[in-house]
């Protein structure tokens, strides 16, 4: 057992992938959200759902974000694994910034009921973001393979087992 278990999680179950599910579910709600906002749909409700939905967006981030971080430190700096990590990195971190300056220009529209155009396209840019970042996130999973065990022949109660899968490294970052 590795004491880094705790914030990156174990082999064959990274910490970082399910935290990304909860922040892209958030800014996706966000996102659809202030569009029925903006052209009328429930207008209010839906206003009030945007805001909140960035702000979940926003929290979940915060644990999003580190443990990417984490294992983003393991990777060998100048490969090209490193340089699409660190361009994953640097989307996320200008999508993250567009939602919160989204969240806090828009705090009134939130009062008001109604998602303003400024802090609905400042959440569409942070969206487009967040779609390069995604994209790039797959690609250093499914094209390096980072953090993937590929035991083909693994047991299934092994495979969903909580434990370590100590006879395979995992590739970088493992
Ligand atoms: C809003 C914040 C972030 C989101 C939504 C996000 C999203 C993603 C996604 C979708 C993947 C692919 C996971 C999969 O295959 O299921 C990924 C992988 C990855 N991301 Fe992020 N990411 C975020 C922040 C960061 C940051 C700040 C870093 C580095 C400093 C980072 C480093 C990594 C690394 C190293 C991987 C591949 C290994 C792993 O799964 O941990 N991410 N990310």
């Amino acid at each position: 057992m590795k004491l880094s278990y705790l914030w990156r999680g174990l082999p064959g179950h990274p910490l970082h992938p399910p935290l990304t599910d909860a922040t892209i579910g958030a800014y996706t709600a966000a996102a659809v959200t202030g569009l029925a906002s903006v052209v009328g749909v429930a207008e209010k409700p839906a206003a009030h759902g945007w805001w909140l939905a960035l702000v979940v967006g926003l929290i979940a981030t915060s644990l999003t974000a580190l443990t990417g971080f984490a294992d983003w430190l393991t990777i060998t700096w100048g490969t090209p694994l490193w340089r699409t990590a660190t361009l994953h990195m640097a989307s996320m971190l200008t999508a993250t910034v567009f939602f919160l300056i989204a969240a806090l220009v828009g705090h009134g529209g939130y009062t008001h009921g109604a998602v303003e155009g400024g802090p609905f396209i400042l959440t569409l840019v942070g969206f487009a973001f967040l779609t390069l970042g995604g994209w790039l996130g797959g690609a250093i999973t499914y094209v390096y393979g980072m953090r993937v065990l590929s035991l083909v022949e693994e047991p299934a109660h092994r495979a969903v087992a909580p434990a370590p899968h100590p006879e395979k490294e995992e590739a970088e970052g493992g």
